[in-house]
């Protein structure tokens, strides 16, 4: 993995300079001496550079090669984040470089946040996911090492970095988890994972089927029972404190074949990624114990794999929740409000959670309703919903509010049971989102996010190669540590 170093001390020469230069700002850089100013100024002109966010121009001085970095009009966290990322790809075949960090005009940001932002984008636009080609060319790989920032008070900035250097790791960590193929990542698999993060600090528990079974997790063994890869529910924080600012829930289906009400063939093997709410729980916990943030926050995830088998649930079936209250499961595919309906139920009635936030790749609906642009947010707390909203814009992992209400709660009541797993043909972010908020005990503040259609990159952005996103590290975890 890619080397984050910061300091004031002399560069060796074989490292690649970088200076960065705003959009249509004039180039000064106490980084090059008069000739290099030369060179530069020279190859700036002829190439039509003008600054723009994530282009670039190469120069080779005496003293080794030169980029000049655009940063774009009125640079901001975000997008020097990603110009960070288009920085990864441009140094893909070099070893070292260094990016010189100068103040930029009209920007806000310090010294050191100029540079930890773009550190973070170099960080996860870095990512890949190769494990799995056993004959790649040299070089396919990328041979960049380290980034070296240039700047005063580097122990300092080091030390502030802290925060983003967990978060990039965390980020790393929940794509690995979801890109990860669903032979690989089987709920036991996917459990043992996280017990290894013990190692951080956190108290991790397991229940395995037989402990799900005796505590009469109804619902979430129904979405399980078609397959043969047992469920497992883990939650982890410090369960000893008193009151926990915020629990977060997780969807982790690890594959969703929509059981007998089984899914149409194609795109099918995206469902791989139907556990991305679980990776992020996970992730965020993950990211929270490296930052030492003072927050209390709990976790809990319900792993499952929902297969079509003799033994699976079959549309028409009624089952007991753990709540109690009764559901009419008309639709297998509807699996992923089961396994959060027993688990948020779990952890409000265990703990003292007053807080919650569930996290989903819930619907098709809601990504037919908002693409990769937004996740969709439903909440019961105009704050809590306010408050994520804003780390979204911050984190730019932006979330849209979409309405709960009785209109639509009453779209999944059954002729039979309490409650049926599926509204009608239109809404069905909404009802979907209704089905949970049955399952939020009274007074409780709760938040539901469905990241279905931004689990995936379908082409490859500055911040992310194709495939997972990881979505939803970023936003709780400004959210979390907005907190204090
Ligand atoms: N995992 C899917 C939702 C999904 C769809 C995620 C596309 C990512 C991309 C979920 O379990 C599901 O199948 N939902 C159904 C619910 C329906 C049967 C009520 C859906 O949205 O079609
Ligand atoms: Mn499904
Ligand atoms: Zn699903």
């Amino acid at each position: 993995m890619l080397e984050i170093v910061f300091t004031d001390g002399r560069i060796g020469s074989k490292a690649v300079k970088i200076i960065g230069v705003s959009e249509n700002a004039k180039i000064v850089s106490k980084a090059l001496n008069d000739d290099e100013a030369a060179l530069v100024k020279k190859a700036v002109a002829q190439s039509g550079f003008k600054g723009k966010n994530g282009t670039f121009v190469e120069v080779f001085g005496t003293g080794g090669k030169i980029i000049v970095a655009g940063l774009g009009d009125k640079p901001d966290a975000v997008s020097l984040q990603k110009l960070g990322g288009s920085l990864a790809k441009k140094l893909f075949k070099d070893a070292v470089a260094c990016y010189y960090v100068e103040e930029i005009k009209g920007c806000k940001l310090s010294l050191a946040e100029i540079a930890h932002n773009i550190a973070f984008g170099l960080t996860i636009g870095s990512y890949r996911f190769d494990k799995y080609f056993t004959k790649k060319k040299q070089e396919e790989y990328p041979s960049l090492e380290q980034v070296i920032f240039k700047v005063k008070n580097p122990e300092a900035v080091n030390e502030s970095y802290r925060r983003f250097a967990a978060l990039g790791n965390a980020v790393r960590y929940a794509r690995d988890l979801c890109n990860e193929p669903a032979n690989y990542l089987t709920p036991e698999v996917f459990a043992d994972d996280i017990q290894r993060l013990s190692y951080l600090g956190l108290d991790i528990e397991i229940l395995d089927k037989k402990a799900l079974q005796e505590k009469e997790f109804g619902m979430l063994l129904s979405a399980a029972q078609g397959s043969c890869n047992d469920p497992r529910v883990q939650w982890r924080g410090k369960p000893d404190q008193e009151a926990f600012d915020c629990g977060l829930v997780g969807k982790g289906v690890t594959f969703d074949s929509g059981g007998i009400s089984l899914k149409p063939g194609a795109g099918m093997g995206d469902m791989k990624r139907d556990m991305t709410g679980a990776a992020v729980v996970v992730s965020s916990l993950k990211a929270l114990a490296l930052q030492k943030a003072p927050v209390n926050v709990i976790g809990i995830v319900g792993l499952v794999e929902n297969m079509p088998d003799a033994m699976a649930t079959r549309p028409g079936d009624v089952v007991t929740s753990l709540s109690g209250q009764t559901v009419e499961i008309l639709n297998t595919d509807a699996e992923g409000r089961l396994v959060l309906g027993d688990i948020m139920w779990y952890l409000q009635s265990n703990y003292n959670v007053h807080t919650l936030i569930d996290i989903a790749t819930l619907t098709g609906a809601t990504m037919r309703a908002l693409g990769n642009q937004y996740a969709g947010i439903f909440c019961n707390n105009d704050k809590l919903c306010n408050e994520l909203i804003k780390a979204g814009e911050a984190s730019d992992e932006k979330l849209w509010r979409l309405p709960l209400g009785e209109g639509y709660n009453k779209m999944i009541n059954s002729d039979i049971a309490d409650m049926k797993n599926l509204g009608g043909v239109n809404a069905g972010g909404s009802t979907a989102a209704c089905f949970l908020e049955r399952f939020v005990l009274k007074g409780n503040a709760w938040a539901h996010l469905d990241i279905a259609g931004v689990d995936t990159e379908d082409k490859g952005t500055s911040l992310c190669p194709k495939g997972s996103t990881g979505f939803g590290v970023r936003v709780l975890n400004y959210y979390l540590n907005a907190k204090n």
